[in-house]
């Protein structure tokens, strides 16, 4: 996709930020892809069919990010920009950053404030992290208003028509809570379950084509014994390594998993992580 030069905000230049490329397509697991695309529908001009704010969730690793990627660039065709959401985002990160040259300001547009005004997709990504101040930036994008404060002036910019907004947010190791008023307004939420077994399979094939059926069925079958609780990103990082040492011709597949396994030994702590978490959000 053509990407711009500057973009203009109150007659001053900015530079935009630069779209991210999406790699890995969205395969089997149809119903959450469904669902954000129909939540995206539309287009933003008031009193038309506006697009909604959806936030998709789920535990770390199952997809989160890669169907809202999938979604907004093979499905909408549009760029994607994503924000990558953390405790230590400040308001110059969704807004704009200033930069001092030798003669002159610059001014860097942040990959929300591009999406805004170019028509791109946001994805806000682990959206959680996030703490009030940002969300008070953004809660007019959410409530219906559909406008951001713009950063240099008292006037407020409207959003592109074709600019969409998604979020993320993980649903079991959550640093900062959404606040209430906020996660009501991000809607409709679109879990992403677990696939099926048939649908790992597929997954894992498109993740890893070299792994042959054998070594992946293997991995499915070991993956779902307690207690190695995996995630869709453990099973394909446990393929990957598994496959490394076959190719070295010393390990058999049996040997391999194994050792890939013991080598992650994350998985095998995950389980008592997750029902600590439990435990203490009851
Ligand atoms: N349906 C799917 N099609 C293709 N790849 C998938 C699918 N589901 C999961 N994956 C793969 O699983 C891995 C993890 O996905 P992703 O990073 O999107 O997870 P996440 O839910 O965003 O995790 P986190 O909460 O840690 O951010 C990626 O390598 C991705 O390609
Ligand atoms: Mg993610």
């Amino acid at each position: 996709m053509k990407s711009r030069n500057s973009i203009r905000l109150d007659n001053i230049k900015l530079h935009p930020a630069p779209s991210d490329p999406v790699k890995q397509s969205w395969v089997s697991n149809d119903d959450p892809l469904r669902q954000l695309s129909a939540a995206l529908a539309g287009d933003s001009l008031p009193g038309r069919n506006q697009p909604m704010t959806p936030c998709i969730t789920g535990a770390s690793g199952i997809g989160k990010t890669t169907l809202a990627l999938h979604c907004a660039a093979r499905i909408l065709h549009k760029p994607v920009y994503i924000i990558q959401c953390t405790a230590a985002t400040v308001p110059d990160d969704i807004l704009v950053t200033c930069r001092q040259y030798k003669k002159h300001t610059g001014y860097l547009a942040s990959p929300l404030l591009t999406a805004l005004l170019t028509g791109g997709v946001a994805v806000l990504d682990n959206a959680n992290f996030l703490d009030e101040t940002i969300w008070s930036l953004l809660l007019p994008l959410f409530d219906g208003r559909n406008f951001m404060q713009s950063p240099f002036s008292n006037s407020k910019i409207t959003p592109h028509r074709d600019f969409r907004i998604i979020t993320t947010a993980n649903d079991t190791l959550s640093l900062y809570n959404i606040p209430e008023y906020i996660y009501s307004l991000l809607t409709p939420k679109i879990p992403v379950p677990q696939p099926k077994e048939n649908e790992i399979y597929e997954i894992l094939k498109a993740n890893v084509m070299q792994a042959e059926d054998e070594l992946v069925d293997y991995i499915i079958n070991f993956m779902k014994k307690p207690p190695v609780v995996a995630s869709i990103r453990d099973s394909i990082n446990i393929l990957r390594y598994s496959l490394k040492l076959i190719n070295q011709e010393k390990y058999k597949i049996k040997d391999a998993v194994n050792t890939s396994i013991r080598l992650n030994p994350h998985l095998k702590y995950k389980q008592v992580k997750e029902e600590f978490y439990q435990l203490i959000n009851k």
